[in-house]
């Protein structure tokens, strides 16, 4: 990025794809915004901040999970792969599976050029002599892999239960799209959230300091700043629920009384008590998983997880 976010409101580039995606979200009924759109600067700070909360057990499960069992994925995986990692952001948690597999390249690969470039550069003086080769781009859409690796064996990595954010369909699909980027004799290792009591997983997303709040209204904040918007932020209070039937956390930004407001010169209403549903964040058992993984064309061979079953990671094969 060129301008900051400090910059003043005529020179300031505006995403033309963040426009589209608010404005169709608040058109719909109900109104549902991509959860993508949390993470500009301060968003990206807040949800670090949210994977040291108490309450928010993933990210530290999970980066147990992968200190603990270097060991089983160096059996398991073997030496030279290239390792694929699907929204890399700050890869605080991969240096632990590269330790441990001796790999022969790491390809991040990210939206955000900016971030990637610089825990690219903090990766390469960890892990010298390891070729690192960031692939800026959205894992969603049509990527090609650095003709460096292509006579490699792959792992793709998919930590931090970030499949979560996608519906089973979308899911499946980027599933099929990884194992078609990675080719036939690739493997997986990607890490899922599990379903669990009800109170805890509430806990983990309207956290006691008001963390997960702040992230959520930071797109107000984000939708005034950078759409010209004037939604009042006392107007929407920060909501986490958990729905059963779909076994999902959602996050909403609830109206607190009737709201009128504008974005990029539109109109919109909300009656009191109505949300804009802004993130799901799916949850899944041992065998939703394992059909997830199946579904999408991936073979599960190994799973590891914590003592409390609150975390899981597994290892698949094309
Ligand atoms: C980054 C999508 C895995 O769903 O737990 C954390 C995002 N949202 N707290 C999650 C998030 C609210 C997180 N993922």
């Amino acid at each position: 990025m060129l301008l900051t976010d400090d910059a003043p409101l005529p020179l300031r580039t505006v995403d033309p794809a963040f426009r589209r995606d608010i404005i169709e979200g608040l058109s719909r009924d109900p109104k549902a915004t991509p959860p993508i759109w949390f993470y500009d600067r301060r968003g990206s700070e807040l949800f670090e901040a949210i994977t040291d909360l108490p309450e928010y057990y993933p990210t530290r499960t999970e980066t147990a999970l992968l200190e603990r069992h270097g060991p089983d994925f160096a059996a398991a995986v073997g030496r030279g792969r290239a390792v694929v990692e699907f929204g890399a952001g700050s890869a605080r948690k991969t240096p632990h599976l590269l330790r441990a597999i001796d790999p022969a390249a790491y390809v991040p690969i990210d939206i955000s050029g900016d971030f990637l470039h610089a825990s690219s550069a903090e990766l390469a003086s960890l892990f010298p002599g390891l070729p690192v080769l960031p692939v800026v781009g959205d894992f969603n859409g049509d990527l090609t892999l650095p003709a460096a690796v292509s006579g490699l064996p792959r792992l793709g990595f998919f930590p931090g239960s970030t499949i979560g954010n996608m519906e089973p369909e979308a899911a499946v699909d980027l599933l099929r799209a990884m194992h078609r980027l990675l080719g036939d004799g690739a493997m997986l290792l990607i890490g899922m959230d599990r379903i669990k009591d009800r109170d805890r997983l509430i806990a983990a997303y309207d956290d006691a300091k008001g963390v997960t709040a702040a992230f959520n209204l930071n797109l107000v904040t984000r939708i005034n700043r950078e759409l010209e918007g004037d939604l009042p932020l006392d107007g929407f209070v920060h909501r986490a629920i958990w729905n059963d039937d779909k076994a999902r956390i959602e996050m909403h930004l609830e109206a607190v009384r009737p709201l009128h407001f504008h974005v990029a010169g539109q109109c919109f209403r909300m009656a009191a008590g109505e949300s804009i549903h802004t993130e799901s964040s799916h949850k899944y058992g041992a065998r939703d998983e394992r059909l997830l993984l199946r579904a999408g064309g991936w073979e599960p061979v190994r799973e590891w997880t914590d003592a409390e079953d609150l975390f899981s990671l597994i290892l698949a094969q094309a």
